[in-house]
């Protein structure tokens, strides 16, 4: 091997080693915090969102197999009640402690800058059903079935225009 193309592949070599030397330094001694309380680090949020975009593909594309109608907003209101309403709230409520001690904080699903109803369904029940990693959110195959999964999804997609009979449901 010519000796100048042997120090540049050493070179490239060393600042890898540094770099990643440097990161285990930075973590060991607690660059990282994890206080929920914490500023997020610099590019956090846009790593962790590339990495979801990534995950979720086009599962948006995905379209639901049940009707719309209330006897489906009616069953997704009871699983929400059940299984989300203690992170994501319920309409008309002050936000959830959760909410006021997680991070990243679940989003309340009722209050309107934070509902997914301009999100695909499919990405909604990716999510119900994968859960997103290291966020809090849990999956939900083991616990809800796909009918059970598409109606808490249809529920939240639907958030900002449910009907009073539905809306009575999720009273607390
Ligand atoms: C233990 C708390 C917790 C429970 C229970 C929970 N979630 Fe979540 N959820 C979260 C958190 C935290 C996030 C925010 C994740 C993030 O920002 O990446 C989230 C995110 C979401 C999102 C994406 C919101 C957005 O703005 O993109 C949806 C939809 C969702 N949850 C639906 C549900 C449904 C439906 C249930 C019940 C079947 C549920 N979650 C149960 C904590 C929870």
């Amino acid at each position: 091997m010519p000796s100048r193309f042997r120090w540049f592949v050493l070179g490239i070599v060393a600042t890898a080693v540094a770099f990643a030397v440097g990161a285990y330094l930075f973590v060991e001694s607690g660059g990282v915090s994890m206080e929920t309380t914490a500023k997020p680090l610099p590019l956090e949020a846009t790593l962790a969102h590339m990495a979801l975009r990534a995950s979720i593909g086009d599962a948006g594309e995905q379209k639901s197999p049940i009707a719309f109608n209330d006897a489906n907003l009616t069953a997704g209101a009871h699983i929400f009640k059940e299984r989300c309403a203690f992170c994501h709230g319920l309409p008309q409520q002050p936000p959830t402690d959760a909410s006021r001690g997680m991070f990243p904080p679940p989003p309340q699903l009722f209050v309107h800058d934070q509902m997914v109803t301009d999100d695909p369904a499919g990405v909604t029940y990716w999510k119900v059903t994968h859960g997103i990693r290291l966020s809090g959110m849990p999956g939900f195959p083991e616990v809800l079935n796909d009918t059970q999964r598409w109606q808490v999804t249809m529920l939240v997609a639907h958030a900002d225009k449910l009907s009073p009979a539905v809306l009575a449901e999720l009273r607390p």
